[in-house]
């Protein structure tokens, strides 16, 4: 597929896609594949958004947490409405609210992209007001995950489901998988192989692992006082802890401007705390982060992108060094940076997912960290190159990152704000 190029026409594109999957309060992710609202996606989706109608930005985020429950946990999907081409609904995770919505979380990217937002605001009035109204509801959802899932104090919290990770079937689950049990599932049907093709998507030996731990979970009556422990998947990711550290840092900044010592105070110290627990998933071998196994206790060999991530959470200068070279040696293997597996690996799978093709909001996340540790060129690069494959294969899910082949959903929302956000044209909400 061949776009019209330059960054006037780019951001046309990206509009018109935000445009197509805006349901008004919320966007979907794309149409068919994913009909609801993803948490992660729409906290990246606001920073599109805001290029464009910064009341839309802040209303997406203000959706997302209107669905917070009460322990503090921000669900992965809201089922705002029914939509039978998804599986697994509402019906399946019986998570008994009023708007159903899953009973695990994703990404905490909302504090990242709120500072981004609040930060860049062109209406000042507007912004002070919606992120005061987000600032507690957010802190709370932090704090929920050092409660939650971080039951020894370590300082790092541990997934309990790989859709948490949002990385779904990354190469870095199959040693954890080989334990989760697939028997006594309901039988199902997929709804995902009706709008993707079968070989860019997870197995069905995944599947059935992520059912079984939705049945698990469900049979605990989603109680977050129990999950953690009740889980065979306990898993401490480096990528994820990264975003987490991140908006902690992120929400402080907020905190300071609008005169909430408490808050900054409490995120400043999750995220200090975090950073220096981080170091423990160190992999000197593959020169960059590594899962931690934590029924296991075990550090992860595999060479994923959630190792490479942590770029995000202001590293020491040598671990931001070791990063980039990481990233360079990388760019050897692959003409679109950055790819969510080693290629060197003999598990990579440049179409299949989280198992090698490239994806927009890694490089987003990744080149945002380059820049706060001031590796501005690589930064630049990875930005080129995920221009040109937009311009080369369209505005879809994700990308082969040898051959630029667009994979999984089509007309993808994420990747239109994040195309957004490279372009880079002065804004005018
Ligand atoms: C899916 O259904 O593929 C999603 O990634 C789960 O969040």
């Amino acid at each position: 597929m061949s776009q019209s190029s330059g960054p006037a026409a780019l951001m046309q594109q990206a509009e018109d896609i935000m445009a197509l999957n805006d349901r008004g309060a919320y966007t979907v992710p794309t149409h068919g594949l994913y009909p609801f609202q993803w948490n992660w996606d729409s906290c990246l989706v606001a920073l599109g958004q805001r290029h464009s109608n910064e009341p839309r930005a802040w209303l997406e985020l203000q959706t997302l947490f209107e669905h917070q429950w009460d322990d503090g946990m921000v669900p992965h999907i809201v089922f705002h409405e029914p939509d039978d081409g998804y599986f697994p609904g509402p019906d399946v995770w019986a998570t008994g609210r009023a708007i159903p919505t899953t009973g695990i979380t994703q990404p905490p990217v909302a504090g990242f992209a709120i500072r981004r937002l609040f930060d860049d605001a062109i209406d000042k009035t507007l912004a002070k007001e919606c992120a005061a109204q987000l600032l507690p509801m957010v802190d709370r959802w932090h704090q929920w995950f050092f409660n939650h899932r971080d039951p020894e104090s370590t300082g790092l919290v541990a997934l309990i489901h790989p859709w948490e990770s949002g990385r779904d079937n990354s190469v870095d689950w199959d040693t954890p998988f080989e334990r989760v049990p697939v028997e006594g599932i309901t039988p199902y049907v997929r709804r995902d192989l009706q709008h993707a093709d079968a070989d860019h998507r997870p197995t069905k030996a995944q599947y059935d692992r992520y059912l079984w731990l939705v049945e698990h979970f469900r049979s605990l009556n989603w109680d977050n006082t129990k999950l953690h422990n009740a889980s065979p998947f306990q898993i401490v990711d480096p990528g994820f802890n990264a975003i987490l550290i991140r908006s902690c840092d992120d929400i402080a900044h907020v905190a300071d401007a609008l005169g909430h010592a408490d808050i900054a105070e409490r995120n400043r110290a999750m995220a200090s705390k975090g950073r220096e627990a981080l170091e423990l998933l160190w992999h000197e071998g593959n020169g960059q982060y590594a899962c931690y196994d934590r029924v296991e206790k075990t550090l992860s060999d595999s060479p994923s992108i959630g190792g490479i991530l942590p770029i995000l959470a202001e590293l020491p200068v040598h671990r931001a060094k070791a990063i980039v070279a990481r990233i360079q040696k990388l760019n050897a293997s692959v003409n679109y940076l950055v790819p969510s597996h080693d290629p060197e690996d003999s598990e990579f799978d440049g179409k299949r997912y989280w198992r090698g093709p490239s994806w927009l909001i890694v490089n987003y996340l990744i080149t945002s960290g380059l820049r706060t540790s001031n590796e501005h060129a690589l930064a630049d690069e990875i930005e080129a190159q995920s221009l040109s494959l937009i311009e080369t294969s369209g505005f879809a899910e994700y990308y082969d990152p040898i051959t630029g082949e667009p994979c999984g959903g089509a007309s993808f929302t994420w990747t239109a704000a994040m195309v957004m956000e490279f372009c880079q044209l002065p804004r005018t909400a």
